[in-house]
């Protein structure tokens, strides 16, 4: 079900291209906002303008380089004005144990999930309306660590209390920062699990509900965060995982070292 809760607000997305960033940014148009999308590929941006160009500002930016976020924001602000809603989405994980971990590959994680957030906060707050929301997408491994996920999960993590200290930096202006804990969601960067079916039903198996999320699934909870009807809430920690936190995460190493 869509309303119209987000008539007139200005939404600034990250990792819109595709997956849950995409599926967030439908949403918030269906609810009547703007959009302004950025990401690295400028062909899924491309895709996403389509839907309504008078409605939709994209600009191609990275999330780990200062400079450029700070002038996707002003591209957009001069666009469609001040800023009512960031979603800190974009972001991906990677696959290895500690002990043979590449130092590159495992601070390319940190960089783009974890200091990729704190860029996007530092270059959008000044801009965020007085009673703004900024939502960051955290994950379920934010809490439930997973064997050879340890640059995810430490990023993660790292979000989820980003997240709680820009609310308490933030709410002396009504500006309300909340953070979305997605469990298993199809998508681009969860293709390789889906191509591993013992993956897929261990994650099914130890959710509650007994199944994976569609993307809009997260995309709903994001527009009840960046809409009034969630104004007392800052600083929240919202799991949108079917129950997933309390099981336990599918056991990687064995799974992947079976299929050698
Ligand atoms: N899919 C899941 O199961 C799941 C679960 C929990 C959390 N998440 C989180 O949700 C967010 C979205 O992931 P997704 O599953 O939709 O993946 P996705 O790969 O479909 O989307 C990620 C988007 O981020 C963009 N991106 C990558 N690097 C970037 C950069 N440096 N700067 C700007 N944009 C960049 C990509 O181009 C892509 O469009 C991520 O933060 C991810 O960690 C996903």
């Amino acid at each position: 079900m869509t309303t119209n809760r987000l008539t007139n607000k200005t939404t600034f997305v990250t990792g819109a291209a595709s997956g849950i960033g995409a599926a967030i940014c439908r949403r918030f148009l269906d609810e009547g906002a703007r959009v302004i999308a950025t990401d690295i590929d400028p062909e899924g941006l491309r895709r996403l303008r389509e839907l309504d160009p008078e409605r939709v500002h994209v600009v191609t930016a990275d999330v780990t380089d200062e400079r450029t976020m700070a002038d996707a924001v002003t591209s957009g602000v001069a666009v469609f004005g001040g800023i009512d809603v960031v979603v800190a989405n974009a972001g991906a994980g990677t696959y290895g144990l500690i002990q043979d971990h590449d130092l590159a590959d495992w601070k390319r994680i940190i960089d783009l999930c974890l200091v990729g957030v704190f860029i996007t906060l530092k270059a959008t707050s000044a801009h965020v309306n007085d009673g703004g929301s900024i939502i960051t997408i955290s994950s379920l491994n934010a809490i439930q660590p997973s064997a050879g996920m340890s640059a995810y999960c430490a990023a993660k993590a790292g979000v989820a209390m980003l997240t709680r200290v820009a609310a308490m930096e933030m709410g002396a202006r009504g500006v309300r920062v909340n953070t979305i804990a997605p469990g298993l969601v199809p998508t681009n960067a969860t293709a390789g699990m889906f191509a591993v079916p013992e993956v897929i039903r261990q994650f099914e198996e130890n959710a509650s509900l007994g199944r994976h999320a569609t993307p809009d699934e997260v995309a709903s909870v994001a527009a009840f965060l960046a809409s009034d009807e969630s104004s007392f809430m800052s600083a929240s920690f919202l799991s949108v995982d079917g129950g997933g936190n309390t099981g336990r995460y599918p056991t990687l190493p064995a799974i992947f070292s079976s299929l050698q």
